[in-house]
Protein backbone atom coordinates (compact mmCIF):
# COMPACT_ATOMS: atom_id res chain seq x y z
CA UNK A 1 0.00 0.00 0.00
CA UNK A 2 1.48 3.58 -0.98
CA UNK A 3 1.87 6.19 1.63
CA UNK A 4 -0.90 8.54 1.50
CA UNK A 5 -1.64 12.48 2.12
CA UNK A 6 -3.05 11.11 5.20
CA UNK A 7 -0.01 9.11 6.46
CA UNK A 8 1.79 12.42 7.49
CA UNK A 9 -0.88 12.82 10.29
CA UNK A 10 -1.46 8.70 11.35
CA UNK A 11 1.73 7.27 10.38
CA UNK A 12 4.80 7.16 12.83
CA UNK A 13 5.14 6.81 17.05
CA UNK A 14 5.41 10.06 18.25
CA UNK A 15 2.84 12.13 20.20
CA UNK A 16 1.30 13.93 17.36
CA UNK A 17 0.82 10.22 15.47
CA UNK A 18 -0.52 8.83 18.67
CA UNK A 19 -2.94 11.76 19.08
CA UNK A 20 -3.92 12.22 15.37
CA UNK A 21 -5.13 8.17 15.79
CA UNK A 22 -6.51 8.12 18.75
CA UNK A 23 -8.91 10.68 18.81
CA UNK A 24 -10.32 9.07 15.25
CA UNK A 25 -10.38 5.36 16.50
CA UNK A 26 -13.82 5.46 18.08
CA UNK A 27 -13.98 1.71 16.97
CA UNK A 28 -11.79 1.77 13.64
CA UNK A 29 -9.43 -0.84 13.88
CA UNK A 30 -5.35 -0.12 13.44
CA UNK A 31 -5.36 -1.50 10.08
CA UNK A 32 -7.59 1.83 9.15
CA UNK A 33 -4.54 3.58 9.53
CA UNK A 34 -1.85 2.01 7.63
CA UNK A 35 -1.34 4.24 4.81
CA UNK A 36 -4.91 2.87 2.73
CA UNK A 37 -6.99 6.23 1.23
CA UNK A 38 -8.94 8.34 3.78
CA UNK A 39 -11.47 9.48 1.62
CA UNK A 40 -13.84 12.79 2.69
CA UNK A 41 -17.68 12.67 1.95
CA UNK A 42 -17.91 16.45 1.45
CA UNK A 43 -21.68 16.81 2.14
CA UNK A 44 -24.00 19.43 1.58
CA UNK A 45 -26.53 17.39 3.18
CA UNK A 46 -28.78 19.80 5.30
CA UNK A 47 -32.50 20.27 6.55
CA UNK A 48 -32.44 23.86 5.39
CA UNK A 49 -31.15 23.10 1.81
CA UNK A 50 -34.38 21.00 1.13
CA UNK A 51 -32.67 19.89 -2.39
CA UNK A 52 -29.59 18.52 -0.66
CA UNK A 53 -31.59 16.98 2.51
CA UNK A 54 -31.18 13.54 0.80
CA UNK A 55 -27.25 13.34 0.27
CA UNK A 56 -27.11 11.86 3.98
CA UNK A 57 -28.47 8.74 2.66
CA UNK A 58 -26.27 9.02 -0.62
CA UNK A 59 -23.32 9.37 1.32
CA UNK A 60 -24.03 5.71 3.49
CA UNK A 61 -23.92 4.20 0.23
CA UNK A 62 -20.35 6.00 -1.05
CA UNK A 63 -19.67 4.67 2.48
CA UNK A 64 -19.98 1.15 1.50
CA UNK A 65 -17.84 1.68 -1.99
CA UNK A 66 -15.24 3.04 -0.12
CA UNK A 67 -14.51 0.29 2.16
CA UNK A 68 -15.30 -2.24 -0.74
CA UNK A 69 -12.85 -0.71 -2.02
CA UNK A 70 -10.11 -0.89 1.06
CA UNK A 71 -9.99 2.98 2.04
CA UNK A 72 -11.54 5.15 5.08
CA UNK A 73 -14.58 7.02 4.41
CA UNK A 74 -15.03 9.85 6.43
CA UNK A 75 -18.44 12.07 6.58
CA UNK A 76 -17.48 15.90 5.93
CA UNK A 77 -20.30 18.37 6.42
CA UNK A 78 -19.67 21.44 4.77
CA UNK A 79 -21.71 24.94 3.96
CA UNK A 80 -24.39 24.17 2.14
CA UNK A 81 -26.62 26.74 0.37
CA UNK A 82 -30.16 26.74 -0.69
CA UNK A 83 -31.11 29.08 -3.10
CA UNK A 84 -35.01 29.17 -2.22
CA UNK A 85 -33.60 30.32 1.50
CA UNK A 86 -30.30 32.07 2.08
CA UNK A 87 -30.74 35.57 1.83
CA UNK A 88 -29.99 37.77 0.29
CA UNK A 89 -28.79 35.75 -2.21
CA UNK A 90 -27.16 32.11 -2.32
CA UNK A 91 -24.60 33.43 -4.55
CA UNK A 92 -23.49 35.78 -1.92
CA UNK A 93 -21.71 32.55 -0.04
CA UNK A 94 -20.54 30.60 -3.20
CA UNK A 95 -17.46 31.58 -2.54
CA UNK A 96 -17.43 31.17 1.17
CA UNK A 97 -19.00 27.81 0.63
CA UNK A 98 -15.80 27.22 -1.67
CA UNK A 99 -13.22 28.64 0.73
CA UNK A 100 -14.43 26.80 3.52
CA UNK A 101 -14.75 23.61 1.82
CA UNK A 102 -11.18 23.87 0.15
CA UNK A 103 -9.47 24.79 3.46
CA UNK A 104 -11.26 21.85 5.55
CA UNK A 105 -10.13 19.88 2.84
CA UNK A 106 -6.53 21.10 2.88
CA UNK A 107 -6.34 20.95 6.44
CA UNK A 108 -7.08 17.23 7.80
CA UNK A 109 -6.02 14.18 7.49
CA UNK A 110 -7.47 13.12 3.64
CA UNK A 111 -6.30 11.60 0.16
CA UNK A 112 -9.19 12.20 -1.87
CA UNK A 113 -13.11 13.34 -1.84
CA UNK A 114 -16.16 12.47 -2.75
CA UNK A 115 -18.34 15.56 -3.66
CA UNK A 116 -22.22 15.42 -2.70
CA UNK A 117 -24.03 18.47 -4.30
CA UNK A 118 -27.30 19.37 -5.74
CA UNK A 119 -29.26 22.83 -5.19
CA UNK A 120 -27.30 25.50 -7.32
CA UNK A 121 -24.34 26.85 -6.07
CA UNK A 122 -23.43 23.63 -4.31
CA UNK A 123 -21.72 21.96 -7.19
CA UNK A 124 -19.76 25.20 -8.24
CA UNK A 125 -18.45 25.72 -4.98
CA UNK A 126 -17.18 22.14 -4.28
CA UNK A 127 -15.33 22.34 -7.40
CA UNK A 128 -13.95 24.97 -6.86
CA UNK A 129 -12.70 23.75 -3.36
CA UNK A 130 -11.73 20.85 -5.20
CA UNK A 131 -9.55 22.69 -8.03
CA UNK A 132 -7.77 24.66 -5.76
CA UNK A 133 -6.97 21.79 -3.00
CA UNK A 134 -6.14 19.39 -5.83
CA UNK A 135 -7.03 16.45 -4.14
CA UNK A 136 -8.35 13.09 -6.71
CA UNK A 137 -11.91 14.67 -6.60
CA UNK A 138 -15.15 12.85 -8.03
CA UNK A 139 -18.61 15.08 -7.96
CA UNK A 140 -21.84 12.66 -7.25
CA UNK A 141 -24.61 15.37 -7.86
CA UNK A 142 -27.82 14.44 -5.51
CA UNK A 143 -29.95 14.39 -8.58
CA UNK A 144 -33.40 15.74 -9.99
CA UNK A 145 -36.77 15.44 -8.25
CA UNK A 146 -39.45 13.36 -9.93
CA UNK A 147 -42.32 15.08 -11.96
CA UNK A 148 -44.61 16.93 -10.51
CA UNK A 149 -48.19 17.36 -12.39
CA UNK A 150 -51.23 19.53 -10.90
CA UNK A 151 -54.41 19.13 -12.82
CA UNK A 152 -52.70 16.79 -14.89
CA UNK A 153 -50.21 19.07 -16.47
CA UNK A 154 -46.57 18.04 -15.40
CA UNK A 155 -45.31 21.32 -13.28
CA UNK A 156 -42.07 22.76 -13.59
CA UNK A 157 -40.08 23.53 -10.43
CA UNK A 158 -39.61 26.88 -10.45
CA UNK A 159 -40.38 27.81 -14.08
CA UNK A 160 -44.19 27.49 -13.39
CA UNK A 161 -43.43 29.55 -10.31
CA UNK A 162 -43.23 32.56 -12.51
CA UNK A 163 -45.31 31.61 -15.34
CA UNK A 164 -48.23 30.83 -12.97
CA UNK A 165 -47.58 34.27 -10.35
CA UNK A 166 -47.03 35.79 -14.09
CA UNK A 167 -50.93 34.63 -14.35
CA UNK A 168 -52.02 35.76 -11.05
CA UNK A 169 -50.83 39.23 -11.81
CA UNK A 170 -52.50 39.61 -14.95
CA UNK A 171 -55.86 38.05 -13.89
CA UNK A 172 -55.66 34.96 -15.91
CA UNK A 173 -55.67 32.68 -12.48
CA UNK A 174 -57.61 33.29 -8.99
CA UNK A 175 -54.78 33.73 -6.33
CA UNK A 176 -56.47 30.69 -4.47
CA UNK A 177 -55.87 27.82 -7.54
CA UNK A 178 -52.15 29.52 -7.72
CA UNK A 179 -51.80 28.77 -4.24
CA UNK A 180 -53.47 24.85 -4.49
CA UNK A 181 -50.54 23.94 -6.99
CA UNK A 182 -47.67 24.62 -4.16
CA UNK A 183 -48.15 21.11 -2.56
CA UNK A 184 -47.67 19.95 -5.97
CA UNK A 185 -44.54 21.84 -6.81
CA UNK A 186 -42.24 19.14 -4.86
CA UNK A 187 -42.99 15.87 -6.05
CA UNK A 188 -39.99 14.40 -3.89
CA UNK A 189 -36.67 14.63 -3.07
CA UNK A 190 -33.90 16.32 -5.47
CA UNK A 191 -33.45 19.76 -6.93
CA UNK A 192 -35.43 21.91 -9.15
CA UNK A 193 -36.25 19.21 -12.04
CA UNK A 194 -36.51 22.06 -14.86
CA UNK A 195 -33.07 22.69 -16.54
CA UNK A 196 -32.37 25.22 -14.21
CA UNK A 197 -29.10 26.06 -12.84
CA UNK A 198 -29.19 22.75 -10.68
CA UNK A 199 -29.34 20.44 -13.39
CA UNK A 200 -27.08 22.17 -15.67
CA UNK A 201 -24.24 22.15 -13.20
CA UNK A 202 -24.79 18.47 -12.44
CA UNK A 203 -25.11 17.91 -16.53
CA UNK A 204 -21.56 20.29 -16.63
CA UNK A 205 -20.10 18.61 -14.34
CA UNK A 206 -20.40 15.23 -16.12
CA UNK A 207 -19.55 16.97 -19.76
CA UNK A 208 -16.32 18.59 -17.60
CA UNK A 209 -15.30 15.05 -17.16
CA UNK A 210 -15.64 15.33 -13.09
CA UNK A 211 -18.31 12.97 -12.63
CA UNK A 212 -18.98 9.18 -13.12
CA UNK A 213 -19.76 8.97 -17.00
CA UNK A 214 -23.90 8.84 -17.52
CA UNK A 215 -24.68 9.33 -13.77
CA UNK A 216 -25.97 13.45 -13.64
CA UNK A 217 -29.55 13.49 -14.08
CA UNK A 218 -30.56 10.31 -12.48
CA UNK A 219 -33.72 10.78 -10.26
CA UNK A 220 -32.78 11.70 -6.71
CA UNK A 221 -35.38 9.04 -5.32
CA UNK A 222 -34.48 6.56 -8.25
CA UNK A 223 -32.01 3.59 -6.66
CA UNK A 224 -29.51 3.54 -9.26
CA UNK A 225 -28.29 6.94 -7.44
CA UNK A 226 -27.27 5.02 -5.07
CA UNK A 227 -25.33 2.09 -7.24
CA UNK A 228 -23.29 5.63 -8.58
CA UNK A 229 -22.56 6.48 -5.20
CA UNK A 230 -21.31 3.12 -4.28
CA UNK A 231 -19.08 3.07 -7.96
CA UNK A 232 -17.97 6.74 -7.13
CA UNK A 233 -16.63 5.33 -3.70
CA UNK A 234 -14.95 3.22 -5.10
CA UNK A 235 -13.51 5.42 -8.03
CA UNK A 236 -11.75 7.86 -5.92
CA UNK A 237 -9.83 5.25 -4.69
CA UNK A 238 -8.71 4.39 -7.78
CA UNK A 239 -8.15 8.32 -8.19
CA UNK A 240 -6.06 8.29 -5.10
CA UNK A 241 -3.77 5.42 -6.19
CA UNK A 242 -3.43 6.72 -9.79
CA UNK A 243 -2.54 10.55 -8.57
CA UNK A 244 -5.46 11.63 -10.93
CA UNK A 245 -6.12 15.21 -9.49
CA UNK A 246 -8.22 17.56 -11.00
CA UNK A 247 -4.93 19.59 -12.44
CA UNK A 248 -4.64 16.31 -13.84
CA UNK A 249 -7.29 15.02 -15.80
CA UNK A 250 -9.08 18.84 -16.18
CA UNK A 251 -8.08 21.05 -19.32
CA UNK A 252 -9.18 23.85 -21.54
CA UNK A 253 -10.74 21.43 -23.63
CA UNK A 254 -12.59 19.53 -20.78
CA UNK A 255 -13.93 23.46 -20.32
CA UNK A 256 -15.08 23.76 -24.12
CA UNK A 257 -16.67 20.30 -23.79
CA UNK A 258 -18.77 21.79 -21.41
CA UNK A 259 -19.85 24.74 -23.13
CA UNK A 260 -20.80 22.48 -25.69
CA UNK A 261 -22.86 20.77 -23.58
CA UNK A 262 -24.43 23.91 -21.92
CA UNK A 263 -25.43 24.62 -25.48
CA UNK A 264 -26.84 21.47 -26.80
CA UNK A 265 -29.20 21.33 -23.14
CA UNK A 266 -29.80 25.03 -23.42
CA UNK A 267 -28.97 25.23 -19.82
CA UNK A 268 -28.75 28.16 -17.46
CA UNK A 269 -26.95 31.48 -18.16
CA UNK A 270 -25.26 30.85 -14.45
CA UNK A 271 -23.19 28.62 -15.80
CA UNK A 272 -20.96 30.98 -17.62
CA UNK A 273 -20.38 32.47 -14.29
CA UNK A 274 -19.19 29.18 -12.88
CA UNK A 275 -17.21 27.28 -15.04
CA UNK A 276 -15.04 30.83 -15.25
CA UNK A 277 -14.60 30.66 -11.90
CA UNK A 278 -13.73 27.35 -11.64
CA UNK A 279 -11.27 26.90 -14.60
CA UNK A 280 -9.96 30.64 -12.83
CA UNK A 281 -8.71 28.23 -9.52
CA UNK A 282 -7.37 25.71 -12.35
CA UNK A 283 -5.12 28.45 -14.10
CA UNK A 284 -7.20 27.47 -17.31
CA UNK A 285 -7.77 30.00 -19.84
CA UNK A 286 -11.26 29.86 -20.04
CA UNK A 287 -12.89 33.40 -20.83
CA UNK A 288 -16.50 34.69 -21.84
CA UNK A 289 -15.91 34.59 -25.29
CA UNK A 290 -15.44 31.22 -25.61
CA UNK A 291 -19.33 30.86 -24.56
CA UNK A 292 -20.37 32.62 -27.96
CA UNK A 293 -17.62 31.11 -29.76
CA UNK A 294 -17.83 27.52 -28.87
CA UNK A 295 -21.51 27.65 -28.23
CA UNK A 296 -22.93 29.62 -30.76
CA UNK A 297 -23.01 26.89 -33.76
CA UNK A 298 -24.12 24.20 -31.11
CA UNK A 299 -27.65 23.31 -32.17
CA UNK A 300 -30.26 22.42 -28.92
CA UNK A 301 -31.02 19.26 -28.97
CA UNK A 302 -33.00 19.50 -25.33
CA UNK A 303 -36.54 19.80 -24.72
CA UNK A 304 -37.20 20.95 -21.32
CA UNK A 305 -38.55 23.68 -19.26
CA UNK A 306 -37.85 26.43 -19.28
CA UNK A 307 -37.33 26.96 -22.80
CA UNK A 308 -39.10 23.73 -23.56
CA UNK A 309 -42.04 21.07 -22.69
CA UNK A 310 -40.07 18.58 -20.55
CA UNK A 311 -38.49 17.68 -16.74
CA UNK A 312 -35.38 16.42 -15.80
CA UNK A 313 -37.20 12.89 -15.13
CA UNK A 314 -38.33 12.92 -18.79
CA UNK A 315 -34.66 13.73 -19.94
CA UNK A 316 -32.77 10.82 -17.62
CA UNK A 317 -35.64 8.45 -19.49
CA UNK A 318 -34.66 9.85 -22.97
CA UNK A 319 -30.91 8.84 -22.74
CA UNK A 320 -29.59 11.43 -20.87
CA UNK A 321 -26.68 14.05 -21.21
CA UNK A 322 -24.41 11.33 -23.07
CA UNK A 323 -27.07 10.59 -25.73
CA UNK A 324 -26.86 14.69 -26.16
CA UNK A 325 -23.68 14.25 -26.22
CA UNK A 326 -23.29 11.97 -28.79
CA UNK A 327 -24.78 13.60 -31.31
CA UNK A 328 -22.56 16.61 -31.40
CA UNK A 329 -19.46 14.53 -30.60
CA UNK A 330 -17.59 16.32 -33.66
CA UNK A 331 -17.72 19.46 -31.43
CA UNK A 332 -16.47 17.26 -28.43
CA UNK A 333 -12.82 17.94 -27.78
CA UNK A 334 -11.30 13.70 -28.13
CA UNK A 335 -8.50 14.39 -25.81
CA UNK A 336 -10.56 15.65 -22.74
CA UNK A 337 -10.36 13.47 -20.01
CA UNK A 338 -13.02 12.05 -17.19
CA UNK A 339 -12.18 11.05 -13.29
CA UNK A 340 -11.94 7.65 -14.48
CA UNK A 341 -9.26 8.26 -16.51
CA UNK A 342 -10.40 8.12 -20.10
CA UNK A 343 -11.77 10.52 -22.31
CA UNK A 344 -15.47 11.67 -22.19
CA UNK A 345 -15.88 10.42 -25.74
CA UNK A 346 -15.41 6.81 -24.93
CA UNK A 347 -18.41 6.64 -23.19
CA UNK A 348 -20.52 8.12 -25.90
CA UNK A 349 -20.24 5.21 -28.27
CA UNK A 350 -23.22 2.99 -26.50
CA UNK A 351 -25.29 6.30 -25.66
CA UNK A 352 -29.10 6.46 -27.79
CA UNK A 353 -31.72 8.63 -27.68
CA UNK A 354 -34.83 6.64 -26.29
CA UNK A 355 -37.27 9.21 -26.84
CA UNK A 356 -36.99 11.99 -30.02
CA UNK A 357 -39.49 14.15 -28.16
CA UNK A 358 -37.40 14.98 -25.62
CA UNK A 359 -33.91 14.58 -27.30
CA UNK A 360 -33.78 15.58 -30.50
CA UNK A 361 -31.55 14.50 -32.98
CA UNK A 362 -28.77 16.41 -34.48
CA UNK A 363 -30.96 16.62 -37.62
CA UNK A 364 -33.98 17.72 -36.26
CA UNK A 365 -32.87 19.90 -33.19
CA UNK A 366 -35.00 22.60 -31.56
CA UNK A 367 -32.98 25.37 -32.46
CA UNK A 368 -30.18 25.03 -35.21
CA UNK A 369 -27.87 27.85 -33.12
CA UNK A 370 -28.23 27.47 -28.98
CA UNK A 371 -25.58 28.65 -27.06
CA UNK A 372 -25.13 31.92 -24.85
CA UNK A 373 -24.37 35.38 -26.97
CA UNK A 374 -22.11 37.80 -25.18
CA UNK A 375 -22.67 41.85 -26.23
CA UNK A 376 -20.17 44.22 -26.02
CA UNK A 377 -21.06 48.11 -26.51
CA UNK A 378 -21.14 51.76 -24.43
CA UNK A 379 -23.64 49.96 -21.69
CA UNK A 380 -21.41 46.54 -21.24
CA UNK A 381 -17.97 47.61 -22.00
CA UNK A 382 -16.59 44.01 -20.79
CA UNK A 383 -19.77 41.98 -21.86
CA UNK A 384 -23.15 41.30 -20.53
CA UNK A 385 -24.76 37.89 -21.91
CA UNK A 386 -28.41 36.46 -22.95
CA UNK A 387 -29.63 33.29 -23.74
CA UNK A 388 -31.20 33.77 -27.04
CA UNK A 389 -33.12 30.94 -26.84
CA UNK A 390 -35.16 31.67 -24.10
CA UNK A 391 -35.42 34.87 -25.70
CA UNK A 392 -38.57 36.21 -27.98
CA UNK A 393 -37.32 35.98 -31.23
CA UNK A 394 -38.91 40.00 -32.33
CA UNK A 395 -37.02 41.07 -29.50
CA UNK A 396 -33.44 39.92 -30.18
CA UNK A 397 -32.96 43.66 -32.59
CA UNK A 398 -34.56 46.03 -30.89
CA UNK A 399 -34.73 49.80 -29.88
CA UNK A 400 -36.62 51.11 -26.66
CA UNK A 401 -36.96 54.12 -24.22
CA UNK A 402 -35.45 53.03 -20.85
CA UNK A 403 -37.19 52.78 -17.65
CA UNK A 404 -34.83 52.71 -14.99
CA UNK A 405 -34.73 51.28 -11.58
CA UNK A 406 -32.05 51.70 -8.90
CA UNK A 407 -32.94 48.92 -6.85
CA UNK A 408 -35.16 45.59 -6.27
CA UNK A 409 -36.95 47.78 -3.91
CA UNK A 410 -37.59 50.47 -6.36
CA UNK A 411 -38.84 48.04 -9.00
CA UNK A 412 -41.01 46.40 -6.44
CA UNK A 413 -41.97 50.24 -5.36
CA UNK A 414 -43.15 50.96 -9.45
CA UNK A 415 -43.66 48.50 -11.41
CA UNK A 416 -47.37 48.03 -11.21
CA UNK A 417 -47.51 51.99 -10.99
CA UNK A 418 -50.52 52.58 -13.18
CA UNK A 419 -48.83 55.99 -13.79
CA UNK A 420 -45.51 54.57 -14.50
CA UNK A 421 -44.39 55.97 -18.46
CA UNK A 422 -44.14 52.27 -20.03
CA UNK A 423 -44.93 50.51 -22.68
CA UNK A 424 -44.59 47.42 -24.50
CA UNK A 425 -41.33 49.18 -26.39
CA UNK A 426 -39.91 49.82 -23.32
CA UNK A 427 -36.47 48.25 -21.93
CA UNK A 428 -36.75 47.99 -18.32
CA UNK A 429 -32.77 48.65 -16.62
CA UNK A 430 -32.36 47.03 -13.12
CA UNK A 431 -29.12 48.35 -11.32
CA UNK A 432 -27.45 47.94 -8.64
CA UNK A 433 -27.58 44.09 -8.96
CA UNK A 434 -24.26 43.10 -9.61
CA UNK A 435 -21.66 41.32 -7.40
CA UNK A 436 -20.66 44.58 -5.35
CA UNK A 437 -24.43 46.41 -5.50
CA UNK A 438 -26.50 44.03 -3.95
CA UNK A 439 -24.03 42.59 -3.00
CA UNK A 440 -24.25 39.18 -4.46
CA UNK A 441 -25.20 39.27 -7.84
CA UNK A 442 -29.02 38.17 -7.05
CA UNK A 443 -31.19 36.58 -9.73
CA UNK A 444 -33.82 39.48 -10.33
CA UNK A 445 -32.68 39.86 -13.68
CA UNK A 446 -35.98 38.40 -15.19
CA UNK A 447 -37.90 41.03 -14.29
CA UNK A 448 -41.86 40.60 -13.80
CA UNK A 449 -43.35 42.76 -16.77
CA UNK A 450 -45.59 45.46 -15.62
CA UNK A 451 -48.82 44.68 -14.61
CA UNK A 452 -50.58 46.98 -17.07
CA UNK A 453 -49.23 45.69 -19.85
CA UNK A 454 -49.37 41.92 -18.87
CA UNK A 455 -53.00 42.96 -18.65
CA UNK A 456 -52.72 43.81 -22.53
CA UNK A 457 -51.00 40.48 -23.47
CA UNK A 458 -47.65 41.10 -23.44
CA UNK A 459 -45.63 38.60 -22.37
CA UNK A 460 -41.88 39.19 -23.21
CA UNK A 461 -40.30 42.77 -22.81
CA UNK A 462 -36.46 43.84 -22.94
CA UNK A 463 -34.69 43.72 -19.66
CA UNK A 464 -31.20 44.57 -18.87
CA UNK A 465 -29.39 43.61 -15.45
CA UNK A 466 -25.97 43.87 -14.04
CA UNK A 467 -27.66 41.04 -11.70
CA UNK A 468 -28.00 37.21 -12.76
CA UNK A 469 -31.38 35.28 -13.72
CA UNK A 470 -32.61 32.05 -12.59
CA UNK A 471 -32.04 29.04 -14.65
CA UNK A 472 -35.75 27.79 -14.26
CA UNK A 473 -36.74 31.61 -15.92
CA UNK A 474 -36.76 32.41 -19.60
CA UNK A 475 -37.45 35.86 -21.61
CA UNK A 476 -35.25 38.89 -23.31
CA UNK A 477 -33.56 39.36 -20.38
CA UNK A 478 -30.00 40.78 -21.06
CA UNK A 479 -27.51 40.00 -17.75
CA UNK A 480 -24.29 39.88 -15.85
CA UNK A 481 -23.99 43.68 -17.45
CA UNK A 482 -19.93 44.49 -16.69
CA UNK A 483 -18.77 46.45 -15.13
CA UNK A 484 -21.46 46.07 -12.79
CA UNK A 485 -23.35 49.84 -11.86
CA UNK A 486 -21.46 49.78 -8.52
CA UNK A 487 -18.28 49.07 -10.05
CA UNK A 488 -18.48 52.67 -11.96
CA UNK A 489 -20.00 51.07 -15.00
CA UNK A 490 -21.82 53.04 -17.46
CA UNK A 491 -25.35 50.86 -16.48
CA UNK A 492 -24.81 53.81 -13.88
CA UNK A 493 -25.41 56.72 -16.07
CA UNK A 494 -28.94 55.54 -18.25
CA UNK A 495 -31.79 58.27 -17.37
CA UNK A 496 -35.34 56.87 -18.09
CA UNK A 497 -36.18 58.36 -21.45
CA UNK A 498 -32.92 57.18 -23.00
CA UNK A 499 -33.19 55.11 -26.28
CA UNK A 500 -31.69 51.73 -25.11
CA UNK A 501 -30.23 49.64 -28.75
CA UNK A 502 -29.87 45.83 -28.30
CA UNK A 503 -29.11 43.50 -31.21
CA UNK A 504 -28.31 40.20 -30.45
CA UNK A 505 -27.49 39.28 -33.93
CA UNK A 506 -24.52 42.07 -33.80
CA UNK A 507 -23.72 41.38 -30.27
CA UNK A 508 -24.74 44.43 -29.36
CA UNK A 509 -25.92 46.48 -26.33
CA UNK A 510 -25.56 50.34 -26.28
CA UNK A 511 -27.25 53.57 -25.28
CA UNK A 512 -27.97 56.20 -27.57
CA UNK A 513 -26.00 58.97 -26.07
CA UNK A 514 -23.17 60.47 -26.58
CA UNK A 515 -19.79 59.41 -24.70
CA UNK A 516 -20.09 63.51 -23.95
CA UNK A 517 -23.19 63.33 -23.15
CA UNK A 518 -22.34 60.30 -20.67
CA UNK A 519 -19.26 61.65 -19.40
CA UNK A 520 -21.24 65.18 -18.03
CA UNK A 521 -23.30 62.66 -16.45
CA UNK A 522 -23.12 61.55 -12.58
CA UNK A 523 -23.42 57.84 -11.15
CA UNK A 524 -26.84 57.00 -9.82
CA UNK A 525 -27.15 56.04 -6.44
CA UNK A 526 -27.47 52.37 -7.11
CA UNK A 527 -23.60 53.17 -7.75
CA UNK A 528 -22.02 54.09 -4.77
CA UNK A 529 -24.53 52.42 -2.13
CA UNK A 530 -22.38 49.25 -1.93
CA UNK A 531 -19.11 50.56 -0.65
CA UNK A 532 -21.32 52.57 2.36
CA UNK A 533 -22.70 49.54 3.73
CA UNK A 534 -21.26 46.26 4.85
CA UNK A 535 -18.40 47.45 7.16
CA UNK A 536 -17.76 43.96 9.05
CA UNK A 537 -17.68 40.21 8.09
CA UNK A 538 -18.13 38.41 5.01
CA UNK A 539 -19.58 41.00 3.19
CA UNK A 540 -17.11 43.71 3.92
CA UNK A 541 -14.65 41.00 2.55
CA UNK A 542 -16.89 39.85 -0.39
CA UNK A 543 -17.41 43.68 -1.55
CA UNK A 544 -14.00 44.74 -1.25
CA UNK A 545 -12.60 41.76 -2.98
CA UNK A 546 -14.87 40.22 -5.60
CA UNK A 547 -14.47 39.89 -8.99
CA UNK A 548 -16.68 41.19 -11.96
CA UNK A 549 -19.38 38.76 -13.99
CA UNK A 550 -17.28 38.47 -16.65
CA UNK A 551 -14.38 36.61 -14.79
CA UNK A 552 -16.83 34.54 -12.25
CA UNK A 553 -17.07 36.82 -9.64
CA UNK A 554 -14.51 34.88 -7.82
CA UNK A 555 -12.72 36.40 -4.66
CA UNK A 556 -9.54 38.37 -6.18
CA UNK A 557 -7.64 36.51 -3.77
CA UNK A 558 -9.15 32.65 -4.24
CA UNK A 559 -8.40 32.62 -8.06
CA UNK A 560 -5.21 30.54 -8.22
CA UNK A 561 -4.74 26.95 -6.55
CA UNK A 562 -2.94 26.79 -3.26
CA UNK A 563 -2.71 22.91 -3.22
CA UNK A 564 -3.10 19.78 -0.41
CA UNK A 565 0.21 20.85 1.53
CA UNK A 566 -0.03 21.90 5.07
CA UNK A 567 3.59 23.35 6.28
CA UNK A 568 2.69 23.02 10.15
CA UNK A 569 1.58 20.62 12.80
CA UNK A 570 -1.57 21.42 14.64
CA UNK A 571 0.57 20.65 18.29
FE1 LIG B 1 -32.56 23.99 -5.07
FE2 LIG B 1 -33.85 24.84 -7.34
S1 LIG B 1 -34.10 25.50 -5.29
S2 LIG B 1 -32.24 23.43 -7.12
Amino acid sequence: MPIQRSSQWYSGTDRNAYIHRAWMRRGLPGHAFDGRPHIAIANTASDLTPCNAHLNEVAESVKQGVYEAGGIPLNLPVVSLGETNVRPTAMLWRNMAAMATEEMLRANPVDGVVLLGGCDKTIPALLMAAASVDLPAVVLPGGPMLSGTFRGVPLGCGTDVWRLSEEVRAGTLSQEDFLSSESSMIRSRGHCNTMGTASTMALVAEALGTTLPGVAGTPAADSRLLQAAHEAGGLVISMVRDGRRPSEFLSRGSFLNAIVALAAIGGSTNAVIHLLAIAGRLGIPLIQDDFDSVGASVPLLVDLQPSGRFLMEDFHRAGGLLAVLREVVDLLDPTALTVTGRPLVEYLDDAQIWDPEVIRSRSDPLQPHAGIAVLYGSLAPTGAVIKPAAASEHLLRHRGRAVVFDSIEDFHARIDDPDLDVDADSVLVLRGCGPKGYPGMPEVANMPLPRKLLEQGVRDMVRICDGRMSGTAYGTVVLHVSPEAAAGGPLGLVRSGDYVILDVPARRLDIDATQEDLASRSPAEAATRAFANPSRGWESLYVSTVQQANTGADLNFLVGASGDQVARESH
